[in-house]
């Protein structure tokens, strides 16, 4: 038997633990979870209490869920002085998605197609001649480097609605920080995830996902984690050809590569590079160094292959004799929130899952932050409950996800659109638009 170890406290790291959990190498209860990492005091101390249980438990290895213990280097704890594998990379490695720099650069610098126009700045010389410069072009977009929790990101016409603010937004990075900044060309089009596994040579693709960042229906309100998300039972998505998602896997794949090249070093766990087809083609917009929350509750809820053979030959490095297969079958994941998510969510107050159809093959469940307490579901403020349903078509899969959402009863909301006909035409058309357009 297998014994494997987490760290993270979100649905993305439920769905890794009930996949590891249905192997039969690994059986029910036996995921130990080393940290929620949740409330970090600092990196010394949260990194003191995983490397104690570590020490004791030796699981035979750790999957990190989140990215900030990634980019801090809970990584190279575990492996140099326990010697424990990880799946995912050492702090060094995660600058893949800690340091936007280091990627563009990364990306230019082994010839691998899908850089936007960009350039890196380490002060404000030169940055206004390329602002206007992009702007008469059609856009910019303000990347700091650093974990940012995905609200560094600022795009004129979005956030910045004229060059002084875009300047003014420069500055002010500056000032806080000395870490460089990537202006780059605003991209138009629709976005899409594809997650590779990675042992360090080889990469295998998981299925290309499309999550929705804003908050309410119809796109619009703040930008969050993910409030959910679809993929397809043919693998691709409605507005996704196979030319484009074999561009894609390339990228993951020469990334992985290039990473051996420039460090010397194995990237061993998630690639997650996020994409966009625009007019001239697919662009890469940024790599994560870690599985996507809510993207990971899809691909696992099709996974057919045994999660914990593919940790185990990622820490091996023989991820090719592994056939990675997934479900032919639609998934649509909704992300029940507490009122006010983003921004003010309530917290501390109970939901009432009792009108939730059961568990099944074609619907999972998925809790993030929720707590137990006397047999009640109580919120902890951020996303809290996921459903997946899974279908032989969208609409089989949405309706499923869709029955489960609306059935918790108390102070949430979740986006009934996702995955529906009519959300996802917009985005064909979105793309059509563009392509004719040219
Ligand atoms: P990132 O963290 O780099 O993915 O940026 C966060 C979000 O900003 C992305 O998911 C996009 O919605 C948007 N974004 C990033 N880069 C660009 C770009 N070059 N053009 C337009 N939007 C972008
Ligand atoms: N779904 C976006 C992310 O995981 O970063």
């Amino acid at each position: 038997m297998l014994k494997p170890a987490v760290i993270g406290k979100d649905g993305r790291t439920t769905a890794i633990i009930k996949s590891l959990e249905s192997s039969p190498r690994v059986g029910k209860g036996n995921v130990l979870v080393l940290s929620e990492w949740k409330n970090i005091p600092s990196f010394e101390e949260a990194a003191g209490i995983v490397m104690a249980k570590a020490r004791v438990e030796r699981p035979d290895f750790v999957v990190i869920g989140p990215e900030e213990p990634l980019a801090l280097g809970i990584v190279d704890r575990l492996q140099t002085e326990l010697g424990i594998p990880c799946v995912g990379p050492t702090a060094n490695l995660a600058k893949l998605e800690s340091s936007k720099a280091f990627t563009r650069e990364l990306v230019a610098e082994y010839c691998i197609d899908g850089n936007p126009k960009y350039r890196v700045f380490h002060c404000m010389d030169g940055v206004e001649d390329y602002i206007r410069a992009l702007d008469a072009e059609g856009g910019y977009v303000v990347k700091p480097d650093g974990l940012t929790g995905g609200k560094g990101v600022k795009v004129s016409n979005a956030h910045l609605f004229s060059i002084d603010a875009g300047l003014d937004y420069c500055r002010e990075l500056f000032a806080s920080t000395t870490n460089p900044i990537v202006i780059e060309e605003k991209l138009d089009g629709e976005e899409f995830s594809l997650m590779s596994f990675c042992d360090g040579e080889h990469t295998e693709d998981m299925v290309p996902v499309q999550d929705h960042k804003r908050a309410y229906v119809g796109d619009t309100g703040p930008n969050t984690g993910g409030m959910g998300s679809y993929s397809c039972e043919d693998h691709l998505l409605p507005f996704l050809s196979r030319e484009h998602l074999k561009a894609a896997s390339d990228i993951n794949k020469a990334v992985g590569q290039a990473l051996y090249k420039k460090t010397g070093e194995r990237y061993k766990g998630i690639l997650y590079g996020g994409f966009m087809i625009t007019r001239s083609g697919l662009r890469l917009l940024e790599y994560n160094a870690r599985f996507g929350d809510p993207e990971t509750m899809n691909v696992l809820a099709a996974l057919e292959t045994d999660l914990a053979d593919i940790f185990e030959a990622i820490v091996k490095g023989t991820l090719h004799q592994v056939p990675v297969r997934f479900k032919k079958q639609a998934t649509v994941c909704k992300y029940v929130v507490p009122e006010g998510y983003p921004e003010n969510p309530v917290k501390n107050v109970k939901i009432d899952m009792s009108a939730v159809p059961a568990e099944s093959e074609s619907l999972r469940r998925f809790d993030a932050a929720v707590k137990e307490v006397n047999g009640e579901l109580i919120l902890t403020g951020s996303r809290a409950v996921a459903f997946v349903g899974l279908g032989a078509s969208l609409a089989e899969a949405e309706h499923l996800a869709e029955e489960a959402a609306s059935a918790v009863i108390g102070r949430v909301f979740h986006r009934p659109d996702i995955g529906t006909a009519e959300l996802v035409g917009r985005r064909v058309e979105h793309v059509l638009s563009l392509t004719h357009a040219r």
